[in-house]
């Protein structure tokens, strides 16, 4: 419980201080097509920050896995959240939406499941279901099957890991639940 409050708070200092720099626009450059590309762009800084991060480290992991491509590997972490351009959030409504979640998981729920159907809420069906809804944005620019589905799934939040996700998935999950 702690180490997840403590971990919370690093996200939100690394949220408000990071800054999504020249030479980071270039690595999201030389690893995304056009479309890919304009899409990455609609994130907030903060979260194409914390894409950059994840991609950066999935990229040092890629070290200890020689026959994985390292190009779709950073691909996945440029492109895991990117639902989140929906979600229009800033990080303080964003660090709403996460308080909300960790002390009041079934009132976040139960806003989430409104959210489907009623545009008042969407924020909070967006921001539980990124991953589902991303895989969707992706699949309307030609994205491969296999990024789709490790996409979709993401988040053990909200799908927890099967008995053996795909690698790349769990080297995702690893670069993305640490800063
Ligand atoms: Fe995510
Ligand atoms: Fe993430």
């Amino acid at each position: 419980m702690l180490g997840k409050i403590i971990y919370r708070l690093k996200q939100f200092y690394f949220g408000m201080f990071s800054r999504y720099t020249k030479a980071d626009q270039t690595f999201a450059r030389n690893h995304l097509n056009i479309q890919e590309m304009a899409l990455f762009n609609q994130l907030p800084g903060f979260e194409k920050k914390h894409a950059i991060v994840v991609a950066r480290k999935m990229l040092d992991a890629s070290s200890n896995y020689p026959k994985l491509d390292k190009r779709k590997l950073v691909k996945l972490g440029l492109l895991h959240d990117i639902g989140k351009v929906l979600e229009k959030n800033s990080i303080w409504t964003k660090s709403i939406l996460v308080i909300i979640r960790f002390f009041f998981p079934n009132y976040y729920d139960r806003l989430a499941e409104k959210g489907k159907e009623n545009h008042r809420y969407r924020r909070y069906y967006i921001h539980k279901h990124h991953g589902a809804v991303g895989a969707e944005l992706l699949e309307k620019i030609g994205e491969s099957s296999d990024i789709l589905s490790i996409i979709a799934l993401h988040d053990p939040r909200v799908h927890p890991l099967g008995f053996e996700p795909p690698l790349e998935q769990q080297i995702l999950n690893q670069a993305d639940s640490t800063y």
